[in-house]
């Protein structure tokens, strides 16, 4: 199961969304770290872990020298704890240029392991389309705020456009609310991002604001004022998002195992030109 979290504008919260979901996933997981921007995770939560060159730039200079992707990506993660790990993001910019998004999507979509692709912005140079297009899950993460919706709409038809050209078709989108109410509600958000007559969007999970316990996500530092993750509120939350997340991950595609089953199903003729009943 891949899914793919992205951003419209700002720093709604993706890296932190994306690292409390992994840190409380209910399978094992792998959080791959596909901002072009470059790597937040080895100078914040990660940092560690930092200095050991592992991360996507390597396995994409192993992948150059002829190794398999998903043999470079088991040799590159980081682990965060039992049955987590990180692959860190390239460490400038300019490398992201470098790598094959189209790749990496098919590899990561194919893996046995549950992967959450913290894509950054929508609107990055570099963006990693192919890797959100090839996720089961694509998580358009918000705020509340008039400008935060204004540019969740504006990203909106541009995902779609993606998910039905190189994708699994636009119902894949779905959209991570972070801090609702603060000032508009859920439902006035879902009613702003999908009006009358446009195909939903749904609101597929929220997150409350936790800045003390985000703040530790984001730096890794236990700094005077930062609260840890585990035991906190914002875990709690964070579990339960991740389940609603995977539900409706599973439920994607439990639909195109339908339709590929259909197909299946409708064939004219038994497989190998074999008639039911056995061969006389
Ligand atoms: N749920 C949250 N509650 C409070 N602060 C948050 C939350 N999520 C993120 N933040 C804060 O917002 C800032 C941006 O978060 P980050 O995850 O790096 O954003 P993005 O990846 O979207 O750029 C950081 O200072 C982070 O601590
Ligand atoms: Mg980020």
């Amino acid at each position: 199961m891949l899914i793919a979290v992205v951003s419209a504008k700002g720093s709604p919260g993706v890296s932190v969304s994306a690292l409390a979901w992994t840190l409380t996933w209910s399978r094992p997981v792998i959080l791959v770290e596909c901002d072009p921007r470059g790597g937040d995770f080895v100078v914040g939560y990660a940092h560690s872990q930092a200095g050991q060159g592992r991360d996507l730039l390597a396995v994409h200079m192993a992948t150059q020298r002829g190794a398999a992707m998903s043999t470079a990506l088991r040799d590159q993660v980081l682990q965060l704890g039992t049955d987590r790990w990180l692959l860190a993001g390239v460490p400038e910019p300019q490398q992201a240029e470098r790598l094959d998004w189209t790749r990496l999507g098919r590899t990561l979509s194919t893996l046995e392991i549950d992967v959450i692709a913290d894509c950054g912005a929508v609107s990055a140079i570099s963006a990693p389309r192919q890797v959100w297009s090839a996720a089961d899950l694509v998580l358009l993460a918000t705020r509340s705020t008039a400008s935060a919706v204004r540019a969740a709409q504006l990203a909106i038809p541009r995902l779609r456009s993606d998910l039905n050209e190189l994708g699994m078709g636009s119902d894949r989108l779905g959209v991570a609310l972070i801090d609702a109410g603060h000032p508009y509600s859920k439902a006035e958000i879902a009613a702003a991002l999908s009006p009358k007559g446009a195909d939903e969007v749904p609101i597929v999970t929220e997150l409350p604001l936790d800045v003390r316990v985000a703040g530790y996500l984001s730096s890794g530092v236990k700094v005077i004022g930062n609260k840890i993750f585990d035991g906190s509120k914002f875990a709690s939350a964070a579990r339960r998002s991740g389940l609603e997340i995977l539900t409706r991950g599973v439920k994607l595609r439990e639909s195109t195992d339908e339709v590929n089953a259909f197909g299946a199903a409708k064939a004219p003729y038994p497989a190998n030109g074999v008639r039911s009943g056995g061969m006389s």
